[in-house]
């Protein structure tokens, strides 16, 4: 017989002004990558910042491409960068924010299946969650985990049956 099941996930809504210091400086840090997007085609802008355990921030934009697919989104850019120069350290946070060329506010970048599958790599390797803070208009912040955005997700467990 079918068996329900009923999987929660959790993600908080809070205003800019109710992050801690840490928090605030990564959204600074994302939105200040804006502007160095490679978004000619789209014109959709997204910045994304990691915070290492050790204090590091590792940045990224979007970058895109004639051929489209060759593209990458901001937040893989940030984080393989991040997997690339500090293999060993975990990641604590990534601030995700993202704009339209000439829009007034920012719109909010719910990561794509492919980002989350890329950031739930890094998050299953190590035994901390990895916080999210995606940047929502109105200076809101939506605040999750990548186990919460990516339920049921495959990872490197699900190999080896
Ligand atoms: N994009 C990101 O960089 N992150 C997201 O979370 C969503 C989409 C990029 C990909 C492409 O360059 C543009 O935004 C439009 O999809």
């Amino acid at each position: 017989m079918a068996k329900k099941i009923t999987h929660q996930i959790e993600a908080e809504l809070l205003d800019y002004s109710e992050l801690d210091s840490e928090q605030k400086a990564l959204v600074d840090e994302a939105k200040g990558m804006l502007d160095q997007a490679y978004a000619p085609y789209s014109k959709f802008h997204v910045g994304a910042a990691v915070l290492l355990e050790g204090g590091a921030v590792i940045k990224g934009s979007n970058q895109e491409n004639a051929a489209y697919p060759s593209g990458l989104c901001a937040e893989r850019v940030a984080i393989f960068s991040a997997g690339a120069n500090y293999p060993q350290q975990k990641i604590k946070v990534i601030a995700i924010v993202a704009k339209p060329q000439g829009a007034k506010d920012f719109v909010m970048a719910s990561s794509c299946g492919n980002c989350r599958q890329a950031m739930m790599e890094y998050e299953s390797n190590q035994s901390e969650p990895i916080q999210l803070l995606f940047v929502r208009p109105n200076n809101e912040i939506l605040k999750t985990t990548v186990g919460d955005l990516l339920p049921f997700g495959f990872d490197s467990k699900s190999l080896n049956g």
